[in-house]
């Protein structure tokens, strides 16, 4: 049977794991989260000390990336180690960003993720699954929202973790991870052609939910 994939890319904090997590319950498909894989790399980079690209390089072959299912949520691990909580932070979010402009690393991620995509339908949420990992995807989002929204809702998440964020770092941040993952040479955040756009700045959850699963319906009810 035709495996379904749907691809969804978009800016850091615009709800994209929200989303594809929702719809992939909906749809009855495997959710993949690329960016805590990023984000693994990075914590991995971040407790060896590596800032060489040549000594990351080198480093992936003792790296195995996995996901775990703990109770409703999905967990990733690092080596074996459940690291979910500690790839959270924006300390990891930068350095994931930075990593991910190393050519190597992301043909080590997603030579993974298009196995993933192999064996069952999956809904992926990254920066580069439209375009690079699955550029035949049944249905490709792209999410979008302003920056000002997307760092309120970043800085909320963080308070609601019990981290002192001033907003305004938590703006700049979200500027410059925009910058690196669009301005990237190794496969820059870019909308696929053939994706739809969904801004959600002015939606709320239960309405963005609505418009993507009326999409999915469209587009892969019969795939
Ligand atoms: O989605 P996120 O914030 O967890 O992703 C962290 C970083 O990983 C992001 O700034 C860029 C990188 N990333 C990527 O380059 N390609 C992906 N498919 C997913 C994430």
């Amino acid at each position: 049977m035709k495996k379904t994939i749907v691809a969804i890319d978009g800016y850091s904090s615009c709800g994209k794991s929200t989303i594809a997590k929702s719809l992939a319950k909906y749809a009855h498909l495997t959710y993949v989260d690329t960016g805590a894989m990023y984000r693994a790399i990075g914590l991995y980079t971040i407790l060896h000390g590596l800032t060489q690209s040549a000594d990351i390089i080198a480093a992936l072959n003792d790296i195995r990336i996995n996901f775990i299912q703990v109770g409703d949520a999905q967990h990733v691990t690092l080596n074996g180690e459940d690291v979910e909580s500690r790839i959270r932070t924006l300390e990891v979010g930068n350095r994931a960003s930075e990593i991910s402009q190393i050519k190597e690393v992301r043909a080590f991620l997603v030579a993974q993720q298009q196995q993933m995509g192999q064996t069952q339908g999956v809904v992926m949420d990254g920066r580069d699954i439209g375009t690079v990992v699955f550029p035949k995807a049944d249905l490709k989002l792209f999410l979008t929202a302003r920056p000002e929204v997307r760092a309120q809702r970043r800085f909320d998440e963080l308070v609601g973790k019990g981290e002192h964020p001033q907003y305004e770092d938590v703006l700049a941040d979200v500027n410059d991870r925009d910058y690196r993952d669009t301005h990237r040479a190794e496969s820059p955040l870019r909308q696929a052609e053939d994706a739809i756009v969904v801004d959600n700045s002015e939606m709320t959850p239960d309405e963005q939910m609505q418009v993507i699963i009326d999409l999915y319906d469209k587009h892969c009810a019969n795939s």
